[in-house]
């Protein structure tokens, strides 16, 4: 299913976070055991199949991902459906930078991949909402760096972060980086 959906990302050039990068994503996923993960750009599922996965081997959290294109967006709900992982995931239609506004439980995952001037602004929309320890994960920092320079700036300076590079397989680029932050809430 995941190889599939890979195949139909790069045959119609719908841009996806690929193997290398989604193997770590899962990783965190599974070390961290959220209650709650949010993923900001959900195109047609590929990264939140890998996500929705783990979430469902641990037998516990629910992923909310958020797509502004409709017809995307119902793509992935299909893809998930016939993935056997419709049950922990929803999918929201709109704009995330508005969205995660909306989402008033608290959050323990954060997976944030839609465009790069979007980035700040997704994590500024939810950053009270994160607990003490949450990871935040932010894609295409190799590539995208220039655009989303606020969001590099206010991540690095104010926590623990790490930007960790891949090696990777897409027709659009073949080295990129994530970001992984770890939230720490300072104390009273
Ligand atoms: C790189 S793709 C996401 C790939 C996906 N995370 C994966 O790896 O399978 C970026 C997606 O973000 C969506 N997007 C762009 N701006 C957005 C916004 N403001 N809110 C929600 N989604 C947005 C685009 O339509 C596109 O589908």
């Amino acid at each position: 299913m995941i190889d599939e959906v890979d195949k139909t990302c790069r045959d119609t050039t719908v841009y996806m976070i690929g193997a290398p990068k989604a193997k770590r994503l899962a990783e965190l996923v599974r070390q961290k055991k959220p209650q709650l993960a949010v993923e900001c750009g959900t195109a047609i599922g590929y990264s939140g199949l890998w996500i929705a996965r783990e979430l469902k081997a641990a037998g516990r959290g629910k992923l909310i991902t958020i797509e502004i294109d409709a017809a995307r967006s119902k793509q992935a709900r299909e893809n998930f459906r016939r993935a056997g992982l419709d049950d922990v995931v929803d999918a929201r239609v709109g704009d995330a930078r508005k969205l995660v506004r909306e989402i008033n439980e608290p959050v323990d995952f954060l997976f944030i991949d839609c465009d790069y001037p979007n980035y700040y602004p997704c994590l500024a929309g939810i950053e009270d909402r994160l607990t003490d320890g949450a990871v935040v994960v932010a894609d295409n920092v190799g590539l995208g760096a220039a655009g989303m320079r606020d969001y590099l700036d206010h991540v690095r300076s104010r926590y623990r972060s790490k930007t960790e590079w891949f090696e990777i397989d897409l027709p659009w680029g073949n080295r990129d980086a994530m970001e992984v932050t770890i939230i720490e809430k300072k104390g009273p």
